[in-house]
């Protein structure tokens, strides 16, 4: 308990799956924390009850919405330690049929967004890590930024951009001592996976791919991106963290 006492954590995709827990997570062990996620979430009531959970409603894709995250982290909380970009979205279609609006909306939000959150949160970082001596960049990829599936183009290619922009920040903000790493979940039930998860012959087939013959959690990915956060990953930046129970081990 207590990892991240006295630290203050933004969190995006935090009415659900990974980015609920994580909110969770870091609050528990001492983070004020600014949940973010689209208005039409369930961003309002899911951190109900948590006082040290803020919560804003806001499509991080948005123009405006990088100056709007980081000014309410700032309003209510001072300063900015961590910045968790979390949020994402997936769906499935062939190269050959894709629209370039299902290109641009996955890689909006996966890449796009998560740059322009980085930028804007950059000098707020800069002034706490001279202060501190530290501060936080902790993004979502996912196992699909190296490996693949039949209609997830938009989807790999939206996360093998998330660590290319993940290592570069590292490059560029080591002096500063910010670092940056990007956690790579493999198949974890959460909403985004719900729907096909919850039916046993597809459950079982992900179940045993893994090692550990079972999903993960979204605790389980909360648990990474906390050690990516906190105060024991101090010589650690620019890492791939594949949190996967062993999922991507075998050819
Ligand atoms: N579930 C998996 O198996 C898995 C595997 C690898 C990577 N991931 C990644 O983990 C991250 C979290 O996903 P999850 O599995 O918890 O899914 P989830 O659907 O439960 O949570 C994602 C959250 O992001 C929010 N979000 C989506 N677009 C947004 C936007 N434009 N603005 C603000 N919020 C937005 C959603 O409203 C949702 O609450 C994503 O980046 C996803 O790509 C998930």
């Amino acid at each position: 308990m207590g990892r991240l006492a006295g630290k203050v954590a933004i969190v995006t995709g935090a009415a659900s799956g990974i980015g609920a827990a994580s909110a969770k997570l870091f609050a528990e062990e001492g983070a004020q924390v600014l949940a973010v996620d689209r208005p039409e979430s369930a961003i309002d009531t899911v951190h109900a009850g948590h006082a040290a959970i803020a919560v804003l409603g806001v499509d991080i894709s948005g123009d405006d919405a990088p100056k709007r995250i980081v000014a309410a982290a700032l309003a209510k909380f001072g300063t900015i330690d961590i910045l968790y970009n979390n949020a994402g979205v997936s769906g499935r279609a062939f190269v050959e049929e894709m629209t370039d609006e299902f290109w641009d909306r996955v890689n909006d939000v996966n890449v796009r967004a998560m740059f322009r959150l980085c930028r804007e949160a950059i000098p707020a970082l800069k002034a706490r890590a001279k202060e501190k001596g530290r501060a936080r960049i902790v993004n979502t990829a996912s196992v699909m930024a190296f490996d693949t599936d039949y209609g997830l183009a938009a989807y790999c290619a939206s996360k093998a951009g998330v660590g290319g922009l993940t290592r570069t920040l590292a490059l560029e903000l080591g002096k500063f001592n910010i670092t940056a790493n990007y956690v790579c979940p493999g198949a974890i039930y959460s909403g985004m996976t719900q729907t096909n998860f919850d039916k046993p012959e597809i459950r079982e087939v992900w179940e045993k791919k893994a090692a550990l013959r079972r999903l993960g959690q979204p605790i389980d990915i909360a648990r990474g991106a906390l050690l990516l956060a906190s105060d024991e990953a101090d010589f650690i930046t620019g890492h791939e963290l594949v949190v996967d129970g062993g999922l991507t081990l075998r050819t």
